[in-house]
């Protein structure tokens, strides 16, 4: 297939375009490298053995939509592209209701005035809330979330189920992700925060590597077994496969369909820690603070659904997550840069 990807120059668009070449997909980039690095983009032509096209842009441009329809012939998108910082959706709601709500709105219409009418959507475990039960699978009510950022991408999901139901020949998948870590195993592409980072993985991997400090454990009162928060850390590269069967899926059904992409396990905070100390053969220092505002207790998938109708299930363990996390840091210290 010839395929569009919007934000495929980020962390999990850089490792699903890899995976993508590899499946012998042709690939068209289309970022506007706001929190992407054309540095990923080279070092994965640079794995795969073949090129992709990049085309720098914003999803919010209507005009550059309509010209890469209309020059390139893209079968499906699998649309990546928004903004995903939590803290800064709640100070800055407007960036993030424009670039993920009105830019995929945008993409929607761009698609359909061109004939495209395939599309896989980067959706959150975050929209599920505060679960009433663990684990959660896809039939499992969605919440009012607790971050703009939480319901921009609940507003999304609603807007394609609506577009999906008034035009059936829309094929969709709304992917949510649970926690996605780890990198690519030869160290050549991971995830590269701009700034401090606000998640576990990437902050606990700066402090083993002496960029920062110390890590601050967000609570340790949660009716955990260790009273630190539980979530369901899923490898990127497992992530990204996910996404290639999701294709394979929707360009033989019609309809719009949802699937959690989570290993289907809860770690906690500690137990990451400690896996992460052993992958990287050194001690991590860390305190323990106080809760983080927004954060729930435990959440991880019910997966079985994506087992039984993608024929996919994520592989990667624990310790392959933190292996291929220290693996990239190590190497690369200063990410891309
Ligand atoms: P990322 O920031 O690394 O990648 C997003 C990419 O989109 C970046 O390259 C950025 O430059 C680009 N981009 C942003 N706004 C754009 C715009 N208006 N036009 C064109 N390009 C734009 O993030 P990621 O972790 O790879 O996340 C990818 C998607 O998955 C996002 O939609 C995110 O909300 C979603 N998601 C991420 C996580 C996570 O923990 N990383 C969890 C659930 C869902
Ligand atoms: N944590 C710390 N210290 C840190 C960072 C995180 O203790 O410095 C803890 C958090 O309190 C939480 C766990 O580590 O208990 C995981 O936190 P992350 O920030 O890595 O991930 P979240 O579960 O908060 O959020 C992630 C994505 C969101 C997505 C959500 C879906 O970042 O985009 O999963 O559940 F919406």
């Amino acid at each position: 297939m010839r395929l569009l990807v919007t934000g495929g120059a980020g962390y999990i668009g850089s490792h699903t375009v890899l995976e993508l070449l590899q499946a012998g997909h042709d690939v068209v980039v289309l970022d506007n490298l706001c929190n992407g690095s054309l540095e990923a983009l080279r070092r994965i032509q640079a794995i795969a053995g073949r090129s992709l096209q990049f085309v720098q842009g914003d999803i919010r441009d209507r005009a550059l939509l309509d010209r890469l329809f209309a020059q390139q012939q893209v079968d499906a998108v699998v649309h990546f592209a928004g903004l995903k910082a939590v803290g800064e959706s709640v100070r800055q709601p407007l960036d993030y209701y424009a670039c993920n709500v009105a830019g995929t709105l945008n993409l929607c219409q761009a698609m359909a005035d061109a004939g495209v009418f395939q599309l896989v959507f980067s959706s959150s475990a975050t929209v599920y809330g505060d679960p009433a039960q663990v684990p959660v699978d896809e039939s499992c009510p969605v919440a009012e979330p607790t971050s703009p950022y939480g319901r921009s991408k609940l507003m999304v999901e609603h807007l394609l189920h609506d577009v999906q139901r008034a035009d059936t020949r829309w094929s969709i998948a709304i992917l949510r992700y649970f926690n996605p870590v780890g990198a690519h195993p030869s160290g050549l592409i991971g995830e590269d925060p701009l700034g401090v980072p606000n998640n576990l993985l990437p902050y606990l991997s700066q402090v083993a590597v002496g960029k920062l400090d110390c890590l601050q454990v967000h609570g340790n009162d949660y009716p955990t077994p260790d009273g630190t928060c539980i979530r369901d850390y899923i490898h990127v590269v497992d992530l990204a496969q996910g996404h290639v069967r999701s294709l394979q899926f929707i360009s033989r059904h019609k309809g719009c369909s949802v699937w959690n992409l989570g290993a289907g396990k809860g770690y906690s905070v500690l137990q990451v820690i400690s896996a992460f100390e052993q992958a990287c053969g050194r001690s991590v220092h860390y305190i323990i603070g106080p809760r983080r505002p927004g954060d729930i207790a435990a959440n991880w998938a019910e997966p079985s659904k994506a087992e039984r109708e993608l024929g996919w299930k994520a592989e990667r363990s624990l310790a392959s997550m933190m292996a291929d996390t220290w693996r990239w840091q190590s190497k690369n210290p200063q990410g891309y840069r």
